[in-house]
């Protein structure tokens, strides 16, 4: 063959090479999944029981994916502590500066949040826009609190007695809304005036005392807020907390849906432009607290993940 001949050969395998380089780096990024971020719920923490069948569950239904099960504490023991007795403003602070340190989550990620981990991880898309939240998935959240705790989820039911305990004393007091997690979600409708006026969280993400504007141009930001309601929760009261909905104000029996509230009707959330845009997505499970099977989870939640 000819030099000339040869010369010709090398460009064409030069050509062939960088070729296949680019093409291969540009589906690699194309199909690479999206970041998870997990927020457990009360009792639990990061890497255990339930949380660690879940991560497991991601893991191998969207191979693959990088999963950060969030860790607030130092120890299992810290980490179930803090779920009953950290500040939850304080959280969610450490969260945003979890994920903004976080290399692989520069580009985006979609994050789960289980049963208060879910309206935790919601107060973390409407504070902290960066790195983004893509889809914001709840599973069994209490977007609008709750008002009783018939069913302890951690293990520990003594705990659980004595929160109760503390409601009871007064939840709306500032020493227990500052330590007492459950005190900052918790919502009564008896006294709707004292929770809009004192809930240090809860009332604070859902705007009831004031608006701030980029909490709503954040939360806006996701493309979907899917929101998993299960429905024979023994845990969650009232069950309808899990879409937005709640006790209408004066008692403890009848409940609005979201479509029906204040928070929407004003959209003071930016929800009901949400849900005017297909952003907002009701799931049921016909089950008790985050009770669903593998099958389920590929159907219904694995297309939000790719
Ligand atoms: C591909 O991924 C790399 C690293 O994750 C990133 O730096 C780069 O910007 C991505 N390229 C495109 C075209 O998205
Ligand atoms: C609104 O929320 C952002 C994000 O958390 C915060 O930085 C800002 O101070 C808040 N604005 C008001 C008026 O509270
Ligand atoms: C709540 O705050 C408003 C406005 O500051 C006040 O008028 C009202 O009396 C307060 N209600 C309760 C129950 O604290």
């Amino acid at each position: 063959m000819s030099a000339h001949g040869r010369g010709w050969i090398l460009v064409i395998f030069w050509f062939f090479f960088v070729w296949e380089t680019v093409s291969w780096k540009t589906t690699s990024n194309d199909t690479e999944p999206v970041p998870v971020v997990i927020w457990h719920g009360m009792g639990d923490s990061c890497c255990k029981a339930f949380t660690l069948k879940f991560i497991k569950l991601v893991k191998e239904t969207v191979p693959g994916s990088y999963v950060l099960s969030l860790k607030i504490g130092k120890s299992a023991t810290e980490e179930i502590e803090n779920s009953y007795f950290m500040n939850v403003n304080h959280q969610v602070e450490m969260v945003c500066n979890i994920l903004s340190n976080d290399k692989k989550l520069q580009n985006g990620y979609n994050a789960m949040g289980f049963s208060q981990g879910g309206q935790f991880i919601r107060a973390v898309a409407q504070r902290c826009p960066s790195p983004a939240m893509k889809n914001l998935i709840t599973f069994g959240a209490q977007h609008q609190g709750v008002y009783g705790l018939p069913h302890c989820p951690g293990e520990s039911s003594h705990i659980c007695n004595w929160i109760r305990k503390m409601l009871n004393l007064g939840a709306y007091s500032s020493p227990i809304q500052q330590h007492l997690v459950q005190a900052e979600y918790w919502h009564d409708p008896l006294n709707e005036d004292l929770y809009r006026n004192n809930s240090i969280f809860l009332a604070e993400i859902n705007q009831e005392r004031r608006i701030n504007e980029s909490y709503k141009e954040n939360l806006m930001k996701l493309n979907k807020f899917v929101m998993v309601k299960f429905l024979k929760d023994l845990t969650v009261d009232p069950v309808d907390s899990e879409w937005f909905g709640f006790y209408k104000a004066g008692q403890a029996k009848d409940t609005y849906s979201l479509q029906e509230s204040v928070l929407y009707q004003e959209d003071r959330l930016g929800l009901k432009a949400m849900d005017e845009a297909g952003k907002l997505e009701f799931l049921t499970v016909d089950g008790d607290h985050l009770q669903f099977s593998k099958k389920w989870f590929i159907n219904n939640i694995v297309p939000y993940l790719k």
